[in-house]
């Protein structure tokens, strides 16, 4: 199996950030499994099928040819030829995609592209079920958290820099919305892995976070 290192958490715990700078500090690749999941919500929500109509949402998301391209620093991820980067960012998409996650076909589909991915070559992969489910025995595993207050004003911010108009407590109901979906599904829940790290960042700036991470790692080195 490649060196996988997972890092899973809640909406603004930082953990794409921290994922994003670790694998340019080790020169891994990096895999954002929510940018997957928000494809598969963004090709569904475009095809106007009703989220109920499993049957042919698993007829969508088998048939989703996912790319992800890699320029200089940053990742554009395509659905056959088309570059969708922002438009599965758009809020629009954020329940989408965690409504679509708890499917078990979905999960299926991507589970195996997760997996296909990792077996490449050594991988940072940031999600929900990282560590639990795709790479259980992934080398390295990381839990990272924050408190409420400061995943919302991280979310809050990240959307006013984007130029939204938002109010700041519909970015907490939003987010206490799909991490308690995220959290109370039936199929791979997000929690910390039994043998995860687990990293409060309230207090740390997502570079401490990183070093941490390289610290952890060091002192684990199998
Ligand atoms: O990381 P994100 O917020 O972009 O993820 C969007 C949704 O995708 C999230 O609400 C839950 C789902 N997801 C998942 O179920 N499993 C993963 N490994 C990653 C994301």
């Amino acid at each position: 199996m490649s060196y996988i290192i997972t890092i899973d958490g809640p909406t603004g715990s930082g953990k794409s950030t921290v994922s994003r700078l670790l694998a340019q500090r080790l020169n891994y690749r990096y895999l954002d499994t929510g940018a997957m999941y928000r494809a598969v919500g963004f090709a569904i929500l475009r095809a106007g099928v009703d989220l109920h109509n499993k049957e042919e949402i698993t007829k969508i998301c088998n048939g989703l040819d996912i790319k992800f391209i890699h320029e200089g620093d940053s990742t554009k991820i395509y659905l056959g030829n088309e570059d969708v980067t922002k438009a599965i960012r758009e809020p629009v998409i954020d329940l989408i995609a965690s409504n679509v996650s708890a499917l078990d076909t979905v999960r299926k589909v991507m589970t195996t592209l997760q997996r296909r991915i990792g077996s490449q070559g050594p991988l940072v992969v940031e999600g929900r079920d990282m560590g639990t489910v795709v790479f259980p025995d992934a080398q390295h595993k990381f839990y990272i958290d924050a408190s409420l207050e400061v995943r919302v004003n991280r979310r809050f911010q990240e959307r006013q820099k984007r130029g939204e108009f938002i109010s700041r407590e519909k970015v907490k109901e939003d987010l206490i919305k799909r991490d308690s979906q995220d959290m109370s599904r039936h199929l791979s829940p997000l929690r910390p892995a039994t043998d995860a790290k687990i990293i409060d960042t309230t207090k740390l700036s997502l570079d401490q976070v990183v070093e941490k991470i390289m610290k952890d790692m060091k002192m684990n080195k199998e």
